[in-house]
């Protein structure tokens, strides 16, 4: 028999079947559960994205209305949840942090916990956990959710203190909804495996967590907004990235393993910039930005490298004042309902993952005693 072939990061390897999100790489195009992306950021809330992902279709207003009671009745972390938040040291990432408390959030719950009570906790509490981190790292007290914002506004004012404006709510709760699922993705993976070991579903999200961190995934958000400051001005954009592509440097936020077009939700974000500017003006980082894409369209965009999701985001949110190590936690408090429908899907279905391998190494090895090594 012949030996199964080897591709690199599982290239077009399928690992599962999937109802939940469909990608044309080449037409631009995102739907969940066959809805256009644009669509939902549009028209749509959080929670009725989320609902949509998790169950496979809209809501009825009734469920609609259960669900976001459930929510806010699930946000409230209890105290002994804070006191591991002020434990972990308040240098380290959010994202480190939020991984610890997720794992550790399981052990507050029954091992045989239904799962829609598990998905309602982790949907509510990965967002309080984030702003919960961000104030006790800064020495001040948790705030408790509001039951009269809707998701995202919560999120703000946890963080904050202060409750968004109405068009702030809007443009966070679009950021939410643009990052809630992506198909095969590697923390999407992770999830899966770790879900068909019949793991419970806090290791699984906090294995997601870990996944999305890395700066070639989620973290690249926040990498994008440290490049654009070591590029400084915009009229240094085309010099610099000619430099990155001669020495072969990663140019955060560009390029995408399906894309090979700019990808649809970084055009929603840059909409979505362009709208929190006409409040706040335009940041240098922005113009910045913008050069480089121009630049990167000649250089790079032959080769089917362009903008992705992280391109635009950290500009948006440091825009709304978001600290920006706060920009990948921020995707997981959105992932977390692509992670949570996956698990889903997988626990349907499940058979554990358990790959194969192209061994390279030597075999039939005698042992060779330790004073007789060389
Ligand atoms: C996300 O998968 C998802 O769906 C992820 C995501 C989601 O919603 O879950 O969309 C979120 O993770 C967005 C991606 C964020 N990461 C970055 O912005 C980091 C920079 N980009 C990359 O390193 C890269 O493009 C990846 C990781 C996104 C994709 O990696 P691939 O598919 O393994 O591609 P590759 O690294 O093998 O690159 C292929 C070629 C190489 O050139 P050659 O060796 O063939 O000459 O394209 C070049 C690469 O050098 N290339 C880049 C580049 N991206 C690809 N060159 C410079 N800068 C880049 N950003």
């Amino acid at each position: 028999m012949s030996e199964p072939e080897f591709r690199p990061g599982l290239a077009d390897v399928p690992v599962a079947e999937s109802a939940i999100s469909f990608i044309d790489g080449k037409r631009a195009r995102l739907e969940y559960r066959g809805i256009a992306v644009e669509a939902l950021a549009r028209e749509s809330t959080f929670e009725e994205t989320s609902w949509l992902l998790l169950k496979g279709a809209l809501p009825t207003q009734r469920e609609l209305a259960l669900f976001d009671r459930d929510l806010k009745q699930n946000r409230s972390l209890k105290y002994r949840q804070i006191d591991i938040l002020k434990c972990l040291p308040p240098s380290g990432h959010p994202m480190e942090a939020l991984q610890a408390s997720l794992a550790a959030l399981g052990m507050f719950f029954p091992a045989k916990e239904d799962a829609w009570e598990s998905i309602l906790h982790l949907v509510a509490k990965t967002t309080t956990l984030v702003a919960a981190f961000h104030r006790v790292r800064h020495g001040e007290e948790a705030l408790a959710p509001r039951e009269d914002l809707g998701h995202a506004a919560n999120f703000f004012y946890m963080l904050t203190g202060k409750e968004p404006s109405a068009p702030v709510a809007r443009v966070l709760d679009a950021c939410l909804i643009l990052h809630a699922e992506h198909t095969m993705n590697a923390s999407t993976f992770a999830a899966r495996v770790v879900g068909s070991t019949q793991a419970n579903p806090y290791s699984v999200i906090s294995a997601a967590v870990g996944a999305l961190s890395g700066p070639l995934h989620g973290g690249a958000n926040e990498e994008v907004l440290e490049m654009l400051d070591e590029i400084g001005d915009h009229s240094k954009a085309k010099a610099w990235l000619e430099d990155a592509i001669a020495t072969k440097k990663k140019i955060m936020g560009f390029g995408h393993r399906v894309y090979k077009v700019k990808d649809p939700r970084a055009t929603v974000l840059q909409e979505l910039a362009e709208h929190v500017f006409t409040e706040t003006g335009r940041p240098a980082a922005y113009e910045t930005a913008l050069s480089l894409e121009a630049a990167a369209n000649t250089l790079l965009g032959p080769k089917g490298i362009y903008p992705n999701v992280d391109f635009f985001s950290g500009i948006v949110y440091s825009s709304l004042g978001i600290p920006r190590d706060l920009f990948t936690p921020m995707f997981a408090m959105s992932r977390v309902v692509g992670w949570l429908s996956h698990w889903t899907e997988q626990m349907r279905h499940n058979r554990i993952f358990r790959p194969e391998q192209v061994f390279t190494g030597q075999r039939d090895q005698p042992f060779i005693p330790l004073e007789q090594r060389p």
